[in-house]
């Protein structure tokens, strides 16, 4: 962050006041707010945060205008196509490429660490078979700080390295448990000489009773989906993972909060929404009705997986994403599908409509994510499940620079306040 020369002048009853303006890397200039109230005795007003940058990060930058995607300054799609997920988890969190020396420690110590406490498995069983895996993630990471105290003291940099690890590694071996435990089948423990992504496809699919071997290349799709989902700047989980920090709380919980947000069909649950939309739809021939449904004002329904706060011509993830739905459909051999006959021609449709053009419409990372993952086997309750493994990396890397940053401050908002005015309260008889 940079003081530029320029200021921003306002006045406000007849008193004129000015603001600093700085300057980021990349991006708009931002106008330094933070003396206004002491100044001009006003609050700013910004529900959904759409002009208001709530942190310095270093970490990741979306130019929605131009579809770029940046992480640490490296475009997500040479991630995507050259790196792969645990390079990138290192590049998040501590701001450069590794050496492989350094690769091959960071994978070793997260491989090490991807077993969860054995007494953790009695926790899994007092959820009900029918929960949702998120909401099982919910609890589970949640009470992780009950099972690890020994790094839950945020003002320790090495219990703060600990606690890192452990997330990332035991995010995937929570993930398969929560939908191993969701469908009556035995857990299966994490393997250490699988990698990461691979790890994850046989602890969901690998049955004791029989041998499984992960195909190298739908092991690759996984991977190339966690990386595509690694991390995305100040999103709504993200930004609440930062609140809940802000107090001091431990990784865990933040992190449980994290995913709870990411839950909501907005964002992260989004996924599952969208090919449940798909399916709805069913035929190409009932696309035209629900395009009218997404474009009448009366009607709730939206085009899921169709959209983005930020991106405004389009999602650079859902350009790959799209490419690798069709090689892994190709790969299983699962020629016209019909979801994803569907998603295609939805997708054409509503490019070429007005409405979708002029607001700026364009599919998301959701919107062939799910035609992917159903391919691979997993049921639409585990796509977001496999979006909050694939954030938490994210989600770690900006809980740390947030916690190393000396401007850190609880976050507290004010408000617009429109209730009722003092008043004196009445006696029950006198109501
Ligand atoms: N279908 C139909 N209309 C839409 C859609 C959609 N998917 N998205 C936005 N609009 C319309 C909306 O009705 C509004 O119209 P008007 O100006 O006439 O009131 C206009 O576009 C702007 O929408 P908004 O809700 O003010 O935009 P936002 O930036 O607050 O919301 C969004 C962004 C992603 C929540 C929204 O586009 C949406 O609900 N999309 C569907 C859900 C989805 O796919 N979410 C995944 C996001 S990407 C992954 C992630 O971050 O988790």
């Amino acid at each position: 962050m940079a003081e530029t020369n320029r200021t921003a002048s306002f006045t406000l009853d007849g008193e004129s006041h000015e603001l600093p303006v700085l300057s980021p890397t990349e991006g708009p200039d931002v106008v330094d707010i933070r003396k206004l109230y002491s100044q001009a005795d006003v609050f700013t007003y910004d529900p959904g945060f759409t002009s208001t940058a709530a942190c310095e990060s270093a970490i990741t930058f979306i130019d929605g205008d131009e579809g770029i995607l940046l992480h640490r300054g490296y475009p997500i799609g040479q991630l995507a196509e050259k790196s792969h997920y645990l390079e990138v988890c290192y590049l998040l969190l501590y701001g450069e490429l590794p050496s492989a020396d350094q690769l091959e420690t960071f994978e070793t110590t997260v491989t090490r660490h991807t077993m969860i406490h054995e007494q953790m498995h009695n926790f899994f069983r007092g959820f009900r078979r029918d929960a949702h895996p998120m909401a099982t993630m919910v609890g589970v990471v949640g009470a992780m700080s009950a099972f690890y105290h020994d790094s839950t003291d945020i003002n320790d940099p090495w219990q703060r390295e600990v606690a890192s690890f452990r997330l990332i590694a035991k995010m995937p071996t929570i993930a398969a448990m929560a939908y191993k435990y969701s469908i009556g089948q035995p857990f299966v423990y994490p393997r250490n000489d699988l990698d990461y992504a691979a790890n994850f496809l046989n602890m969901c699919f690998s049955v004791p009773s029989e041998r499984y071997d992960v195909d190298p290349i739908l092991a690759r799709a996984m991977d190339r989906i966690f990386t595509l989902h690694a991390d995305h700047e100040q999103n709504a989980s993200t930004s609440t993972v930062r609140l809940a920090s802000s107090s001091g709380a431990n990784p865990f919980a933040c992190i449980a909060a994290g995913i709870a947000c990411l839950w909501g069909p907005a964002h992260g649950g989004a996924n599952q929404a969208c090919l449940e939309m798909l399916r709805q739809i069913g035929t190409v021939d009932r696309i035209p009705e629900f395009i009218d449904r997404a474009k009448d004002r009366n009607d709730p329904f939206r085009l899921m997986g169709f959209g983005h706060r930020v991106y405004k011509n389009f999602d650079p993830r859902a350009t790959v994403m799209k490419q690798s739905a069709d090689e892994v459909l190709e790969l299983l051999g699962i020629e016209d599908n019909p979801t994803l006959q569907v998603a295609k021609e939805l997708e054409k449709q509503a490019l070429d409509d007005p409405y979708f053009a002029d607001k700026k419409l364009f599919p998301n990372v959701d919107f062939y994510s799910g035609i992917i993952l159903e391919a691979m086997g997993f049921p639409t309750s585990m796509f977001t499940p496999i979006f909050a493994l694939s954030r938490t990396v994210g989600w770690i890397s900006q809980w740390k620079e947030q916690l190393s940053d000396p401007a850190l401050k609880i976050g507290r908002p004010r408000q617009l306040y429109t209730g009722a005015a003092q008043r004196d309260y009445v006696d029950v008889e006198n109501r």
